[in-house]
């Protein structure tokens, strides 16, 4: 059941990018300026390892190969995706390690990442077991006093993205999906607008993994 229920995220996700512009989506920005605001503000080193869950073809790693971060990695269940980013980037996109994986599998080593970037991608999990095995590879890949930067639709958001059925979290809900080990730091909400006009909340909230117990 597992299985077929990835191969169908799988396939929906290839073909929403193998028949839209990247501009053409929903959850479409010309730049992710909340998410880079937050990892300025982390003050995280231009050294660090990121990782851009779920990014899409999304500009968040055009960002951050501009700003000078150097150990960037995508990582998306959709192949297409990443293809899109990768055409885009040319040359560039040898600097940038590609991960096509749903996160509930990812199979990364312990403290692989220093900042998790994660829009719009939580939200879909609708199972808790799927939730479960989400902040298990959150808990297991970002290294001890590493940020996690989850945006999801807020509560007044809208009950479904990309046609799919979307939970809705406020910040404190979010940190509940966490779970100990995480310190909020900060959250903000944010009226994005489609590129065809519709208002829809999102909820940006950013964790700090904590030192593990002595
Ligand atoms: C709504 S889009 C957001 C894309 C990008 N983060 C942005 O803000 O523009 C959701 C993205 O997550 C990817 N995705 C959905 N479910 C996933 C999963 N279980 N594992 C990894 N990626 C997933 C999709 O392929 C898609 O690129």
């Amino acid at each position: 059941l597992g299985e077929s229920a990835g191969a169908i995220t799988r396939a929906h996700w290839n073909s929403v990018y193998g028949s839209k512009q990247p501009d053409q989506v929903s959850w479409f920005r010309p730049h992710l300026d909340a998410s880079l605001e937050y990892l300025r503000t982390s003050g995280i080193e231009r050294s660090a390892a990121v990782v851009d869950v779920g990014g899409g073809a999304s500009t968040f790693v055009d960002d951050l190969l501009n700003a000078g971060y150097g150990d960037v990695t995508v990582l998306d269940v959709s192949d297409e995706a990443l293809r899109v980013v990768r055409d885009r980037l040319g040359e560039r996109a040898q600097r940038v390690k590609w991960v096509r994986t749903d996160v509930t599998e990812l199979t990364m080593p312990s403290g692989a990442f220093q900042f998790w970037h994660d829009r719009a991608v939580f939200h879909f999990l609708l199972q808790p077991h799927a939730r479960e095995r989400y902040v298990a590879a959150l808990r297991r890949t970002l290294a001890s006093r590493g940020y996690a930067l989850i945006a999801t639709f807020g509560p007044d958001g809208p009950e479904k993205c990309s046609g799919l059925d979307v939970r809705r979290y406020d910040a404190d809900a979010l940190e509940a999906e966490l779970g100990d080990g995480f310190k909020r730091v900060a959250n903000s909400t944010e009226v994005h607008i489609t590129p065809w006009g519709t208002p829809q909340q999102f909820v940006y909230a950013l964790f700090r993994r904590k030192e593990p117990r002595r």
